[in-house]
């Protein structure tokens, strides 16, 4: 499925490109900027591509609106990749080779950003991850960037928490095998976790697509731990945290950002209240930015949740437009040196400036599952 747009239709109209995949006509032409976006806009991980394609579509119409750049304007062009293997990688080629985008924006999911990066990196295609975490996403080469915390520090974050504000001790770690997010994350934590003093009493696996976790829960709940990290995507950490209580598993559970989603809470109901997990932003923290961005994007995507991933999208657009205006061209080449030398960009998820590995290095949030809403706990500095 692809659409396109400029950011020049209605909000209906847009949805209806969105769900027939039909390209509006009249949208193409030589004379727009086109960037390329991947996401999971269906399957398993659809509210991720969701939420992320809102804000970077979002970014995209408000910098059309205030008049584009460089006398044009932009033209996003998106890629569904269905949340599933391989097809990031075609869609991706595509974007490149038929449509001639001179940049990318995508994925959220690691796995997904993995496979792309590669086909962006040999044709010289500048890749900007929104929320991709693992660290090896940018080690792909110096065309790939991402505008989030990577997972050494979330894990470092997650196990402080662990150890200081749950007072853990003996922790069970449940890792999802088939997710590159999840393996990095719980081996990082692990590190961190047992520098810390705890023991880790339990470590399973399961696979991302799994429905039926009580036989990893049983093991884990006879090894007596005082919580559970689940470093997980949200179906997943919703159908264990609620198995977990039907056998009696009373200790919390927490994982990283792969929580965020309000399928959280509509799959998990009473058995996620009380559980945590981190993420790169909340709504609550209320700097000038961030503000204006939680009241455009109600007004563009009336009912829709905002979140984590749709501030990161719109940050990843934000950045790349910052960087072909400071380029003053569409050349790729140097619209990556000037990505690279994004420095204190003021976005909404917090203050952005490329490093030498071209990740960035950001603040990050823990927040609570209360009465079926993400509460803000704290902010942990990098
Ligand atoms: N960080 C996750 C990954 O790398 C994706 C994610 C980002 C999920 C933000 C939720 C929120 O796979």
């Amino acid at each position: 499925m692809k659409f396109s747009t400029t950011g020049l239709f209605s909000a209906a109209l847009v949805a209806t490109f969105f769900f027939t995949g039909c390209k509006p006509s009249g949208s193409a032409g030589g004379d727009t900027i086109k960037i390329g976006e991947f996401a999971s806009l269906t399957g398993t991980e659809a509210t991720f591509g969701i939420s992320s394609h809102e804000g970077t579509l979002m970014a995209i119409e408000e910098i059309n609106a205030a008049g584009g750049l460089l006398g044009k304007k932009l033209e996003l062009l998106t890629e569904d990749d269905q949340s599933k293997a391989g097809e990031a990688a075609t869609v991706v080629n595509k974007l490149i080779s038929r449509d001639g985008v001179i940049a990318i924006l995508g994925e959220v999911a690691s796995s997904r950003s993995l496979e792309a990066a590669p086909i962006c990196q040999q044709n010289k295609i500048p890749m900007i991850s929104p929320s991709s975490t693992n660290p090896d996403v940018t080690k792909t080469g110096d065309c790939i960037f991402r505008v989030c915390f990577i997972d050494k520090f979330q894990a470092f974050v997650l196990a402080n928490f662990a150890t200081k504000t749950l007072q853990s001790k003996r922790i069970a770690v449940f890792t999802d095998v088939k997710s590159d997010y999840s393996k990095g994350l719980a081996k990082f934590f692990k590190e961190k976790y047992r520098d810390n003093g705890g023991e880790i009493v339990s470590e399973l696996d399961y696979n991302g697509n799994d429905k039926d976790f009580k036989a990893q829960l049983t093991s884990i709940k006879a090894a007596n731990p005082d919580c559970i990290f689940v470093p997980g995507y949200y179906t997943a950490a919703a159908l264990i945290c609620v198995q977990a209580k039907q056998l009696g598993i009373t200790v919390p559970l927490f994982g990283g950002d792969g929580w965020e989603s309000e399928k959280l809470t509509e799959i998990g109901g009473d058995a996620v209240e009380g559980n945590y997990f981190s993420t790169h932003y909340s709504p609550e923290v209320a700097t000038d930015v961030s503000k204006k961005f939680v009241e455009n994007f109600a007004k563009r995507w009336p009912g829709q949740k905002l979140d984590a991933l749709a501030a990161c999208g719109y940050d990843s657009a934000l950045v790349l437009a910052d960087a072909i205006k400071r380029a003053g061209t569409t050349d790729s080449a140097k619209v990556r040196a000037a990505i690279a030398a994004t420095k204190d960009f003021q976005a909404v998820t917090g203050k952005i400036s490329i490093n030498e590995n071209r990740d960035a290095s950001k603040s990050a949030v823990i927040l609570k599952v209360v009465g079926g809403k993400f509460k803000y706990l704290e902010t942990v500095e990098p």
